[in-house]
C-alpha cells in the first residue's frame, strides 16, 4: 500500500493578529523542528501570508491561503487571486471550506474554478467537502460528499492529483465540539477513496491524502488518526495555540 505522510493543517480563519500570528509561527518553527514524518501547514488571513512565509522560511511548516478568487484578475473588489497568494509566499490554498459554501453561498461551480486557479498558480490545493446535519439525517451524506468531490475535481487532470488533498469536514462538527466518531469518519473516508478510485484509478486514490476536519483536538486526534483512511486533520480552533496544535502534530506520541 502507498505510504501517505500524515498532514496536519491549521486553518486560522479570521483569528490572530500580526503579533499573535508571528508568535505562534515562531513557536511552531522551534517545536516542529525538522520532522519529516508529518507535514504541517498553517493558513493565516491572507494579509499576513507574506510576513509569516518569511518567518517560516527554511522550516518545514508551510503557509497557505484560506480561499482564492475563481478568476485570475480583473474587477473583483475585495478578492485575492491564487497567483497573488503564491506571490506572497503561499504554497497551498484551501478551497470550498464549508464557511465559504454556506456563509458566502459558494457553488460547486465556483469551487471547481478555484481549484483550477490554485493549481494554475502552482499551489497545492485542499478541497473541502462535507454534509450539513440535515443532509446526514436525511441519509444524503454519501451523495453530498461524492457530488462535492466530483464537481470540485472536475477541472483537475490525473497528473495534478498528487497536488490535491481532500478534507472531509462534516459541517455539524465544525466549531461545535461534536467530532465525528472514528466509525463515522472512517465510513466516509473509505467511501471517498473508493469514489476517487472510480474517477481517477486505484493508484491515484491510494496516494490521495484525505484529512478529517471538525472539532479535532489533542484528546481525539490519535483515535481519528488510527482510522486507516484518515490521513491528517484540518484543524480550526485548536490550531490557534501551540499548546493545542503541537500535540495534534505529535499525535503518534500524544
Ligand atoms: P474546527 O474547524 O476545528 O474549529 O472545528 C475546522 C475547520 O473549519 O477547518
Amino acid at each position: 500500500m502507498t505510504e501517505r505522510t500524515p498532514f496536519m493543517a491549521g486553518n486560522w480563519k479570521m483569528n490572530l493578529d500580526r503579533k499573535g500570528g508571528l508568535a505562534l509561527a515562531a513557536e511552531l518553527r522551534d517545536r516542529v523542528g525538522d520532522r519529516k514524518d508529518v507535514e504541517v501547514a498553517i493558513f493565516p488571513p491572507a494579509v499576513y501570508i507574506d510576513e509569516l512565509a518569511r518567518a517560516l522560511a527554511g522550516s518545514p511548516v508551510r503557509v497557505g491561503g484560506q480561499d482564492c478568487c475563481e478568476e485570475s484578475s480583473g474587477a473583483f473588489t475585495g478578492e485575492v487571486s491564487a497567483a497573488m497568494l503564491a506571490d506572497s509566499g503561499a504554497e497551498l490554498v484551501i478551497v470550498g471550506h464549508s464557511e465559504r459554501r454556506h456563509v458566502y453561498g459558494e457553488t460547486d461551480e465556483q469551487v471547481a474554478k478555484k481549484v483550477r486557479q490554485g493549481l494554475d498558480a502552482g499551489l497545492d490545493v485542499i478541497l473541502c467537502v462535507g454534509e450539513l446535519l440535515e443532509e446526514r439525517e436525511a441519509g444524503q451524506t454519501q451523495a453530498v460528499v461524492r457530488r462535492q468531490t466530483s464537481e470540485g475535481l472536475k477541472l483537475v487532470n490525473e497528473g495534478e492529483m498528487a497536488r490535491l488533498v481532500v478534507a472531509y469536514e462534516p459541517v455539524w462538527a465544525i466549531g461545535t465540539g461534536h467530532t465525528a466518531s472514528p466509525a463515522q469518519a472512517g465510513e466516509v473516508h473509505s467511501d471517498l477513496r473508493e469514489f476517487v478510485a472510480g474517477l481517477h484509478g486505484a493508484h491515484i486514490a491510494q496516494s490521495l491524502r484525505i484529512q478529517y476536519g471538525g472539532s479535532v483536538n489533542p484528546a481525539n486526534v490519535a483515535e481519528l488518526m488510527s482510522v486507516p483512511d484518515v490521513d491528517g486533520a484540518l484543524v480550526g480552533g485548536a490550531s490557534l495555540s501551540a499548546e493545542k496544535f503541537i500535540p495534534i502534530i505529535e499525535f503518534d506520541h500524544a
